[in-house]
């Protein structure tokens, strides 16, 4: 794992969506991994940006979101599917055929959920896996106690994810869905690699419990631990809890992989 720190949210937004445009220049065809939540929406403007400005071409993409709520039709727009159309698929030429994300109205979710693991393997599998960390710990849904071999299924939500996410749903956690489709922990530990981004205060500590405390079912971003090619990437609010700053810092500062990215 490293952590990069960048001094505010725009700039490590710009970061993750220069790691991300590199890797679809190198290669067309990528399988892409999103995520959705508000830190994304500055990534999804950056890739926006790259392909109104660089031209960045999405047309052979293909994508894989990491959940979808049960409940929510695509066309209503607190979906993650609606999310993704509006800030990143509306905005860049990607054949919406290669946009993938869980059926959350499917009448059987569990055939759902192997279904979306059998399309995941049939493109090769994820090259790189956007992520984002919830107040909970989470990557995806996989809330506290998800087991660290979990594969894509059906989970609740826990409360403190029902209360972040309650403003997208008239500040009313009644009204946010109790359960949803996401990827398991072991699903996303097989993408060949993983970028993390996580900003402001308010994630401070779970940052520092992720990447410096003890990998724990309890915690499951502390599992990205394990991956081999994991870049986290933090504004220093979110940083403000971690240990070794300088250390990252030293890394980022020398590491002839960041030369193109520490402008
Ligand atoms: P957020 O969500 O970007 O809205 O904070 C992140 C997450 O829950 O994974």
């Amino acid at each position: 794992m490293e952590v990069i720190i960048r001094p505010d949210e725009q700039s490590a937004a710009r970061l993750v969506g220069g790691i991300i445009a590199k890797e679809l220049h190198a290669r067309p065809q990528l399988v892409l991994g999103l995520a959705t939540g508000g830190t994304m929406e500055k990534v999804y403007d950056e890739l926006a940006r790259h392909h109104r400005e660089e031209k960045l071409d999405f047309s052979l993409c293909r994508t894989f979101n990491l959940d979808e709520y049960i409940g929510l039709a695509p066309d209503d727009p607190r979906s993650y599917r609606a999310y993704m159309n509006r800030q990143l698929f509306g905005r860049v030429n990607i054949d919406p055929r290669n946009t993938h994300l869980p059926d959350g109205m499917a009448r059987d979710l569990s055939a759902e959920c192997r279904h979306y693991e059998h399309l995941i393997h049939d493109c090769g599998g994820i090259d790189v896996q956007l992520l984002g960390i919830g107040r909970s710990g989470h990557i995806g849904f996989n809330e506290p106690l998800s087991a660290l071999r979990s594969r894509t299924r059906e989970k609740a939500l826990a409360p403190t994810t029902i209360e972040q996410n309650a403003i997208y749903f008239d500040n009313d956690p009644a009204k946010v869905p109790k359960r949803a489709i996401t990827m398991g922990v072991g699903t996303i530990l097989e993408a060949h690699r993983c970028v993390v981004l996580v900003t402001g205060k308010a994630k401070a500590d779970i940052v520092a419990k992720a990447v410096e405390g003890p990998i724990t079912a309890m915690v499951t971003a502390s599992v990205l631990q394990l991956h081999p090619r994991c870049t986290v990437v933090v504004d220093e609010a979110a940083a403000s809890k971690l240990q070794g700053t300088d250390y990252y810092r030293w890394i980022f500062e020398n590491e002839p992989e960041w030369a193109e990215f520490r402008r």
